[in-house]
């Protein structure tokens, strides 16, 4: 049996938790949950909101289902998700987007996968006031960092049979720190003669993207354009309530939605579980348990298609009907 750590979170966290767990029961999978809290109410007792008990349950366990944990404002608390990445080395922050069937967007042909750098870029939070009226934000990018995310979304793309692995920069105007990832993207993509390659810069992207996002497949992209662009896709697939995403390591892995913890609907039973729940099928084929994870994917579209839905996709399904009928749907 699968031990798995389930950071439930708050906000709507423990909500669209109990959801996601009850479904995977019902699918016939056991999986031992070691669930964690983290966040607002956890640093009241314990001092901080991300305990040392989580970093080593995720280590030990290699694995982890995360739901939102929300960020105390001004209480000098770095972000718990932040905190995860930093000290899990969670290089690779994978969101796939595709259409959800019966959730009505702007198009209807999204398919793509949006690999991002998660460590360094201007995250790296080197900034200084160089005099009382001058701000400086220095913008990191290695080559070890570089050469390492695209050769995960080379990867990625020959094992879920993507045609072609696009790089987005600004290498026209940051010559040497998006060269540097660009030059990185062209030597990694030597290795993968079968993979279709492609340069983009990221302003020509978000043109295109916003045109036809059928003409995409894999993205990588430095971290900051890479948070940006992957706000914009999940726009293209329905919204915060759909978008799926995971931060991937040598060592281990933490799949979790793009959403936040959602305080404005929190314990209403108004929450969408879909993105955490397709974070937790990404999960389930992480871990070899493909059927189980094909098995939910389909509940789920059914559910969708008998235009069973929540609030925020137009709807007026409660979380608990929702997942009733997905359930059913098994
Ligand atoms: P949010 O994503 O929590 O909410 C934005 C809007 O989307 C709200 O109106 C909310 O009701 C709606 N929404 C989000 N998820 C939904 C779902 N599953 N079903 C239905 N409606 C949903 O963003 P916000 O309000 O900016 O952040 C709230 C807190 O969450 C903050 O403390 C923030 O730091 C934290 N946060 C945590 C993240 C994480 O744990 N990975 C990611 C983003 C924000």
């Amino acid at each position: 049996m699968h031990t798995i750590t389930l950071i439930n979170g708050d906000g709507i966290g423990p909500e669209i938790s109990d959801s996601v767990i009850k479904i995977i029961k019902a699918s016939g999978l056991e999986i031992n949950w070691d669930i964690q809290t983290a966040g607002a109410d956890v640093a009241a007792v314990e001092g901080v909101p991300l305990p040392e008990r989580i970093l080593e349950s995720v280590r030990k366990n290699k694995v982890a289902l995360k739901a939102p944990v929300t960020t105390p404002i001004g209480k000098g608390f770095r972000s718990v998700n932040v905190q995860l990445r930093k000290d899990l080395d969670l290089y690779a922050n994978l969101r796939p987007c595709k259409n959800l069937p019966n959730v009505k967007t702007r198009f209807e042909n999204v398919n793509l996968v949006v690999v991002r750098e998660n460590t360094e870029d201007l995250y790296a939070g080197i900034e200084r006031m160089a005099d009382k009226d001058t701000a400086e934000s220095i913008k990191i990018i290695t080559r070890k960092a570089s050469e390492r995310i695209c050769k995960f979304a080379f990867d990625y793309a020959v094992k879920n049979n993507r045609h072609e692995v696009c790089v987005v920069t600004k290498a026209n105007i940051m010559k040497m720190s998006d060269g540097l990832f660009l030059e990185s993207y062209r030597k990694i993509a030597e290795n993968y003669p079968q993979i279709k390659k492609r340069e983009i810069l990221v302003d020509n992207l978000c043109m295109q993207l916003v045109q036809d996002p059928s003409r995409f497949d894999v993205l990588v992209l430095p971290n900051l354009y890479g948070d940006i662009v992957s706000d914009l896709t999940a726009g293209l697939i329905g919204g915060l309530g759909v978008a799926q995403g995971a931060n991937i390591g040598e060592n281990c892995a933490v799949f979790e939605p793009v959403h936040g913890s959602a305080p404005d609907i929190k314990g209403q039973n108004k929450a969408n579980p879909t993105a955490l729940l397709l974070s937790a099928v990404e999960m389930l084929k992480y871990i070899g348990e493909n059927s189980y994870a094909e098995k939910i994917e389909c509940a789920l579209f059914k559910t969708l298609s008998q235009d069973v839905k929540t609030v925020d996709l137009g709807g007026n399904a409660t979380t608990t009907e929702f997942t009733e009928k997905i359930i059913e749907n098994l």
